[in-house]
Formats: structure tokens, sequence, C-alpha cells
């Protein structure tokens, strides 16, 4: 069934209450690359090391991600505002100057707050979007305070919700 676009701007203000961080996906075959700015991401599984991205058909980085196989999830600094922008023209040539490729072959966004490095480990279809999980070969992170997305606007954390350098949550795999 066709939603009606109404329904679907009802939707969107609805799930924009859901504040995110902010991540692009890159992906390479060769010199030809692909990113995308992408909030849809969710870690999945410990055992194993496993997440999920929400990508919709007809964008670039999906075709690119089905064919190689492989992705980086870059979880985006507050300061990072520029680079979530540029990664989220449809269309627009691939920006320069943001990503270089690692020693390990994958396309990766410089200064990122967190990178994971990722083999596709499954595809499902699900409506105009396909949900790819992808298992996590390599990880890194680095302290610093996230770029937040909220309501489609952009903005960062309030001072009092932010996790000092170093304090881990969960401790002793007891939780979150
Ligand atoms: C904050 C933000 C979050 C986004 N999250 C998603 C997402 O989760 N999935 C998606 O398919 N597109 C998402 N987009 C839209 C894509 O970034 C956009 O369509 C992009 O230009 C696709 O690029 P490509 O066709 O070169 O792959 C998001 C855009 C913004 C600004």
């Amino acid at each position: 069934m066709l939603e009606d676009p109404g329904r679907r701007l009802d939707f969107r203000d609805v799930v924009g209450a859901f504040a995110t961080g902010v991540t692009v996906v890159t992906t390479r075959i060769g010199t030809t690359y692909a990113g995308m700015t992408l909030n849809s991401f969710t870690s999945v599984s410990l055992d194993p090391l496993l997440v999920l991205i929400s990508l919709a058909h007809g964008t670039r980085t999906l075709e690119m991600v089905r064919r190689c196989d492989r992705f980086a999830v870059n979880v985006l600094h507050r300061r990072q505002r520029d680079v979530a922008l540029a990664f989220a023209r449809p269309g627009a040539a691939f920006p320069e100057g943001h990503t270089v490729v690692d020693p390990a072959g994958y396309l990766v966004v410089m200064h990122s707050l967190a990178i994971l490095r990722c083999q596709v480990f499954s595809i499902h279809a699900a409506g105009d979007h396909d949900l790819v999980v992808g298992e996590v070969v390599d990880f890194e992170g680095s302290g610093g305070e996230p770029l937040i997305f909220h309501r489609g606007a952009f903005g960062g954390l309030d001072a009092d919700a932010l996790v000092p350098r170093g304090r881990v949550i969960g401790l002793g795999g007891a939780g979150w």
C-alpha cells in the first residue's frame, strides 16, 4: 500500500523525537568511492560482533555495498556537521578531502569519533530500504563529543550528558 505524503511527514516528525548519533557509511571498489550520511545505525550482537544499517533503495552506497561486501561505519564528531552535510547530497559528486584509504583497504572518514570496519553478514529487504547486517572485523574509537541528530537538526550533547574519557558504562559485561 502506498502511504499518503501527509502521513509520511507525520511519521518522520514522530520518529524524529528519537535522538541519534550521526555516521557516514563508506565503501569502495578500487578507486570508485561511495559514502552516505546515515543515522539508522545500531549494534546488534556481541557474539559474533554484528551491527545494522538501513540503506534506501536507489542510493549509490547500497549499490556498492552489495557489490563489494565491505563497508566502514564512521561515527561523526560534534565538529563534523560539514561532513554530515557533504555526504547527504543525493547525486552529488563524492566529497573530496574527508576520507582516506587505510592500510586494510577500507575507505574511512578522517577525524571520526569511532570507526567500525565491517564485512557484509546478511541483507534483508524492508520496504523501500535494505537492512544490511555487518560483521565487525575491526574497530577503533577515541574520546570526544558526538554529533547528534534530533527532529531534523544537528546538535551536540549537554555537558552533563557526556561520559568522561575513560569511564565505561556496563562494567563486567552486565549490560549497556
Ligand atoms: C542526518 C541524516 C541521516 C540520514 N540517514 C539515512 C539513513 O539512515 N538511511 C538512508 O538510506 N539515508 C539516510 N540519509 C540520506 C542519505 O545520506 C542521502 O540520501 C545520500 O545522499 C545518499 O547518498 P548516495 O546515493 O551517494 O549513497 C540521511 C541523511 C541525513 C542528513
